[in-house]
């Protein structure tokens, strides 16, 4: 199965009332840790990286080393731009062979966010690639403050804004952030499900790290078709390691520290894709 798009494994979750886990991933080891999980687990997933992860990492590399550890494995994998901030790198990632994409134009005025989404989604559109783009907006902890709901997603304007642009799949702002949450989140699950009825293409849910197993799941059974995960991933990871010098200062050898950050994260990605209820979901 292996190194696909995200269109099929978007809609079926859609029509099966789950979520696909969509995983950040900043190296190889996370790479490798998220495929596994998802194969252990027969579910189908997204790997994404972040424009800063891009920078980190190029487009080529992250392609390559995805596509092929997805070609190890049996379940449908899908490589993922995350919060894309320009046409250049959406563009870039279209070429060097990523199977989903995503333009955040959300911190624009509603008609420039609407202008270049419908720029972006129709080069992905020619190409047969899947396009997500944000409507109102999803911060981070430290910039905004996410308990506004002039931030939140307009179910109405959503309507329009996916039948104009032509996207599709859709993130939601419902009082998510990003990063981890200081308080105890508060999520309109109510405005979820209005924005569920008026829009026809899966929704998304960003800034799960830190959200409860029943927020999860309560989202999914509302419509969410994919959550990403990116905080809980690093955190393990570093911590992990950090531990690891703590207890073995002297080691030299980055395989050994890293094989132990690369197994926290796959036990986080598998308890997440459990949350999803997306395993066993894989073709
Ligand atoms: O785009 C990535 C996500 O929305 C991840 O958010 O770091 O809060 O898990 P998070
Ligand atoms: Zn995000």
């Amino acid at each position: 199965m292996s190194y696909v798009t995200s269109f099929k494994m978007l809609e079926d979750a859609r029509e099966g009332g789950y979520a696909i886990g969509a995983f950040n991933a900043e190296n190889m080891e996370m790479v490798k840790a998220i495929i596994q999980a998802a194969e252990e687990l027969k579910a189908p997933v997204m790997v994404q990286t972040s424009a800063k992860a891009i920078a980190y990492g190029t487009v080529a590399t992250f392609e390559a080393m995805v596509r092929s550890e997805a070609e190890r494995v049996s379940v449908p994998v899908a490589l993922h731009l995350d919060h894309g901030d320009s046409e250049e790198l959406c563009l870039q990632c279209l070429a060097g062979g990523y199977t989903s994409i995503m333009i955040d134009g959300s911190k624009l005025p509603y008609d420039e966010n609407k202008a270049m989404t419908k720029r972006v989604a129709g080069m992905a559109k020619v190409l047969g690639i899947p396009c997500e783009a944000e409507l109102g907006h999803v911060g981070g902890k430290a910039e905004d403050d996410n308990s506004k709901p002039d931030i939140y997603t307009d179910p109405e304007e959503a309507r329009q804004f996916v039948e104009e642009t032509g996207v599709t799949s859709l993130a939601v702002s419902i009082g998510t952030s990003h990063g981890f949450y200081k308080g105890v989140p508060v999520l309109d699950m109510e405005r979820l499900s209005e924005i569920k009825a008026a829009v026809s293409v899966p929704l998304v849910l960003h800034g799960a790290s830190g959200l409860s197993d029943e927020q999860v799941r309560e989202c999914a059974r509302r419509g969410i078709c994919k959550v990403n995960f990116a905080t809980e991933l690093r955190d393990a990871y570093s911590r992990t390691v950090q531990k690891y010098f703590e207890k073995k200062p002297n080691v030299v050898d980055p395989k050994e520290y890293s094989r132990e950050a690369m197994a926290a994260v796959k036990e986080i990605v598998k308890a997440r894709i459990l949350v999803c209820g997306c395993e066993g979901k894989a073709d």
